[in-house]
Parts: C-alpha cells; structure tokens; sequence
C-alpha cells in the first residue's frame, strides 16, 4: 500500500464487486444525495418549481446543487484558498480546483508558459483580440497537504457551494486509491478526473496518456469508482479521432458525468526574428494546449458527438451529466453548450483575461437568451438543438424534399409567358395577397 501521509494510517480494504466498495475509511456522503446501489446517485434537473419573472439559471447536477451552471474549470482560477474564496464570492456555481498529485515535488514548471493568439488589428499600430491561448503549465505545483487543508477551509467557510477536486496520477491503483480517499476527506463535493492534460508527464502515464488509451482509462475509472463516494466526472482530451469512445467506456465503468473539453494539442508559433518557437523557455518550446475563443467551435463539435453518444447509448439522460468546456466568454458561448445537451459549462481562460467578475456578465446575458424564448430554466432548453444534427445524406434529401415542395407551391408568375391553361386558376390564387 502506499503511504498516505496522513495523520492518522487508514487501512483500505477495497474490492471492485459491481462497482461497490468496502473501506475502512469513513465515506463523505454529500447531504442532499441519494445513494445508488452502494454509490452516489445522480440527477441532472433544474431546480426550479415556481414560474417567476426573471428566469432561474439555477441547476442540481449529480445531486449538487447550483445557482448557476457556470463553473470554473480546472487552472489557474483554481490554484489556492484566495482565488477559489473569490470565486465563490463573485458567484460562480461551482469551483473545479488545479490539479493535485500525490507528490507535487515532481512538478516542475516553466516561465513563460503562456503565449496568446491575436485576430489581425483593424489598423498596423491596434492589437486585435486574443482569440487563442496556449499554455504548456503542468498540474499544480503546490504540496498536496496545502491543497487540502485549503480545500476543507473553502468548505468550512462555504459549507453550501459546490467544491469540486480535480486528480491525476500515475498508473498505479494504490496511488489512485490514496489520492481520492484524501481529496474526499476535506469535504468536497464531487471528483473531476484529469484524463485529458496534452503535454507534460506522458511519460509518467498520467493525463492525455490515459483518456487516448480506453484500455487503460477503463482500469483507472474501476479503481477510482471502487472507492470513491462523491461524484466523478472524467474529463476528456480532445486529442483522439472519437471522443465518444472514452466518454462512453467511462460512464461504463462507473463515472457519473463527462467533462469536455481539455486543451488541444499545439504549437502557438514561431517567431520570425528568432525563429524560436512560442512560448519561448532558454531559446527553446515544447507542444502545448490550445484553448479560448479559437477552440469553441471544436469544443461545442466534441460535446454535440458526447451528447448524442449518451441519449442513444444510455438512454434518458438524466443519469449522467455533461459539463462543456472551451472558449466560453459570453452568455450565448454558454447557451450553445447546454443547447447541445450540457449541464454545467466551465470557464478557465475566460476567467484569466476578464477576472472572476465574469461570473455577473455571463449571468445576465443568459438570462437574456433565456428571457428572449421564454425559457425559465436551464432545463427547459438542455439539448434542445441536438436533434437537429443529422448526416450530410439526410441534408441531401432534405433539401430536395424543399424544393420539389416550394416547386409544387409555384408562388407566383415571373413573366407572363409563364401562364398556363390547366394552372391557371392556381396560378392566380398564387399573386393574391388577402
Ligand atoms: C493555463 C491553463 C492551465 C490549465 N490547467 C489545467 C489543469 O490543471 N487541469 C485540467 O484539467 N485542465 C487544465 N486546463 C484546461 C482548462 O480547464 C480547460 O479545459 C481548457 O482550457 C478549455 O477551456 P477554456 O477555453 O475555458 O480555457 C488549463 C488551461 C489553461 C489555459
């Protein structure tokens, strides 16, 4: 067994029997979860009852409740007690918190890490719009007990909001086992699990190294679902040819939602006087992962094929929830997200250019969207622009059905040699306008 560093030795006595698991330790139910044969159950619904004026962006997510589906997403915004109390104060429905490992001496990073993509300037001397982001930083950095004992201080000051851990490890199950025991103790309220990080430590199999192996991503999810006892989200790299086949292997081994997406796999550019690559570290760079407003169109393409994958694989889907990441920055980057079938939407490099008072922006403006339909919860629009995604066949034969119709309706004559005999009381029905 591993060390767990803990003050007291746990003993784990864990076996995967249908997804249960017996400890020793103590489990952290989450009051206001109902428990599903020996795990947490899920429910993804809005929480409003009454009709009100104003819409409720409110939503309850795997049993959590939440005043809005905006969440931070694992990064920056998530690195320490200071940023995370912010986020809570400013209003954010939930907190994903940086990445933790068991041993964060491995953790070595690198400045500068960031480079940023800008839109053309409408003149030679403006610098236009970041429209992309790249990063090449690592999971935190911090010793673990810190993070922990700042994860249980959030959760003492903020009993009622959502807490969210995000984990990484290496391949090692008694690893895995110690770490999601020990984030669980400080009373967060649900797990993410970072399968998706593109650059640093494949070698140590951790990250993107597990979500593009569904082998290995099946084992791992059996061991964290064998003992953990919150929700567990696993959270999806972009970069493989189908992101469905991950998201579905770990909902069948026990995850309760999917989180997509991370960054994607980059190289930001080379800079023509140096000819060094960016971000520029001693004269030299390594790939990256890409995020902001350039990977929205992506993300929302992952998350559509996510969705669809759990309506048609797994039915209703109430039982499993999906968070959508990637380039959010308005209200209407967030109705996107939840039109395609998302139940939380999380923020992290918008949350890096504009502060945590986003949080108010991103509200408003989806309560407008919501205002303008008619729509008085998250709910009543999840997944409502799914169904019209369909094959480029189907496109096809759509558009002949059209015009064979708008054909058959012939709405009036372009010129007068257009008169027919056998049509002509039809054809002059066509040019009436009462
Ligand atoms: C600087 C930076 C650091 C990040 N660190 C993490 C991390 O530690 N764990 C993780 O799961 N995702 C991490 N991400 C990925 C984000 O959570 C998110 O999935 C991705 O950036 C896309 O969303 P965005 O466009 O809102 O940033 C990081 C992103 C950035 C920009």
């Amino acid at each position: 067994m591993a060390s767990t560093g803990l003050s007291q030795p746990i003993q784990m006595r864990l076996h995967n029997n249908n997804n249960k698991c017996t400890a020793d330790f103590p489990a952290t139910v989450r009051p206001g979860l109902c428990r599903r044969g020996g795990r947490v159950s899920l429910r993804a619904s809005s929480a409003s009852g009454n009709q009100t004026a104003e819409p409720d962006l409110s939503v309850t997510v795997n049993g959590l409740k939440m005043p809005n589906p905006f969440v931070i997403g694992s990064g920056p915004p998530g690195t320490n007690y200071t940023v995370m109390k912010r986020a809570f104060d400013e209003g954010w429905g939930a907190v994903i918190a940086k990445t933790v490992s068991l041993d964060a001496a491995k953790v070595v990073n690198v400045t500068p890490r960031y480079a940023k993509l800008r839109a053309a300037g409408s003149n030679s001397s403006t610098r236009g719009q970041i429209i992309g982001w790249q990063n090449i930083e690592l999971i935190s950095d911090r010793p673990l007990e810190t993070m922990l004992k700042e994860f249980k201080q959030l959760k003492d000051e903020y009993p009622d909001r959502i807490l969210i851990a995000s984990v990484m490890e290496e391949y090692n199950k008694a690893a895995w086992e110690e770490l999601i025991y020990r984030v669980e103790e400080t009373g967060i309220d649900a797990i993410e699990v970072n399968f998706s990080c593109p650059h640093g430590m494949p070698e140590r199999k951790m990250g993107a190294a597990v979500g593009q192996d569904c082998e290995l991503l099946e084992e791992v999810c059996g061991w964290v679902n064998a003992v953990a006892t919150v929700p567990v989200w696993a959270k999806m790299t972009p970069n493989i040819t189908d992101i469905t086949r991950p998201a579905k292997v770990s909902l069948n081994a026990g995850c309760e939602g999917v989180a997509a997406i991370n960054t994607i796999m980059s190289v930001m550019g080379i800079n023509l006087d140096t000819l060094r690559p960016e971000p520029c570290v001693e004269g030299y760079s390594t790939p990256g992962g890409y995020s902001a407003k350039a990977v929205h169109p992506i993300a929302l393409a992952k998350v559509m094929s996510i969705a669809k994958m759990m309506r048609s694989e797994f039915g209703d889907d109430k039982e499993h929830s999906l968070s959508g990441i990637g380039g959010v920055e308005t209200g209407g980057d967030a109705a996107e997200f939840i039109l395609l079938g998302a139940d939380t939407v999380q923020v992290c490099t918008g949350v890096m250019m504009h502060g945590y008072g986003l949080v108010k922006k991103l509200s408003s403006e989806l309560r407008d969207f919501m205002k303008k339909h008619n729509f008085s919860s998250i709910q009543e629009f999840k997944g409502a622009s799914l169904p019209y995604f369909t094959t480029h066949m189907d496109l096809v034969k759509r558009q002949q059905e059209a015009i064979r119709e708008r054909k058959a309706i012939k709405k009036g004559l372009l010129s007068d040699k257009d008169w027919t005999g056998d049509g002509f009381v039809q054809e002059t029905e066509s040019m009436v306008s009462n």
